[in-house]
């Protein structure tokens, strides 16, 4: 079976960071982002497919470098293709029902147990719903009692969404989704879902967690939301003086005085944290030092930075 990963594009939101990293490849705890979703498809899952485009030759840089233990394809668009678009450009290497998934959600949702509910239900089509309080922000999906999807809405007003239900970007298609995929530019939410509701188009919701990672804040969501689901940990670390480490955090290969780093905190290797320093709910990547007295909080510290003795960061992108 073939999985394929939306993961071409821009990732504006996350600018400045994906101004040098493309955001599949950016590190969300102890991996890239587009890792997580790989080491969570079922063992029946023998190929990736990776639909790129934005800053594609560090994407093949990495997958020649790094064996993820399945084959990995990547198919190139020239320009931007949409989530639809994207889709269709992969159909000659699809041979039977695949799951796709948005390069940037994580989740535990049990894929197997989804395949199985896909399957017996014979429909062109599966997509994960997750429930939120306001599902304003995003796409929203109404089914029936038997979870058939009969409506979408895109961001709907506050008060005029249907349910609370939202597309939580992964999928099961069977190969006949790509009769409805025209060539060219196309979204998959806004013109491919609506057109398919009769052919059998079914939902499927979940327990546990969702978060997609696209924005500073969400992306800050889902570490904290890895760090209390086990990955929290400390690897290969020096530490002098008293240094505090409240609540859970992540911090490989790196070097610590004197200073507080927590709650949720992730501080890659060869970076540094001095003298009175706190760093709390941030993650602060490869080689990037915080001064002395430094306070970093909220934020995404990019590989290299160097934030000054005694300077304040808080709520922000620093690449
Ligand atoms: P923003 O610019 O911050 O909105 O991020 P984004 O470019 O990643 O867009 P968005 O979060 O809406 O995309 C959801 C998923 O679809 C991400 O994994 C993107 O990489 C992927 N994606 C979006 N547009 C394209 C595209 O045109 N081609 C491919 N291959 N993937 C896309």
């Amino acid at each position: 079976m073939k999985a394929v990963i939306l993961a071409g594009g821009m990732g504006t939101r996350l600018r400045p960071l994906t101004y040098s990293m493309p955001k599949p490849l950016v590190p969300l705890v102890d991996r890239p982002m587009v890792m997580h979703i790989i080491d969570s498809l079922p063992k029946e899952v023998d190929m990736v497919i990776l639909a790129v485009s934005y800053m594609k030759d560090r994407l093949e840089e990495y997958f020649d470098e790094n064996d993820c233990g399945r084959k990995v394809v990547l198919v190139n668009e020239d320009t931007p293709l949409g989530t639809g678009g994207a889709l269709k450009n992969v159909s000659s290497h699809i041979d039977g029902a695949f799951f796709a998934f948005n390069g940037d959600v994580l989740t535990s949702l049990d894929l197997a147990n989804m395949l199985a509910k896909h399957r017996s239900r014979k429909g062109i089509g599966t997509i994960s719903l997750w429930d939120v309080d306001d599902p304003s922000a995003f796409g929203v999906v109404g089914t029936t009692a038997d979870d058939r999807i009969d409506v979408f809405q895109e961001k709907p007003k506050r008060g005029d969404a249907v349910s609370n239900s939202i597309n939580a970007g992964v999928y099961i298609f069977e190969p006949e989704i790509f009769e409805h995929i025209d060539d060219g530019v196309v979204s998959l939410e806004r013109e491919v879902f609506p057109r398919i509701l009769g052919k059998g188009l079914y939902g499927h919701r979940f327990e546990g967690y969702w978060v997609d990672c696209g924005t500073r804040e969400s992306y800050l969501r889902a570490q904290s939301t890895l760090l209390s689901n086990g990955l929290a940990a400390i690897h290969e670390c020096t530490f002098k003086g008293s240094v505090k480490m409240p609540g859970n955090n992540y911090l490989e290969g790196a070097r610590f005085e004197g200073c507080t780093v927590g709650p949720n905190a992730v501080v890659g290797k060869g970076a540094a944290v001095m003298e009175g320093a706190e760093v709390s709910d941030s993650t602060v990547m490869e080689g990037a030092i915080v001064g002395e007295g430094a306070i970093v909080k909220g934020s995404i510290v990019g590989p290299g930075v160097r934030i000054e003795k005694g300077q304040i960061v808080g709520s922000t992108i620093i690449a």
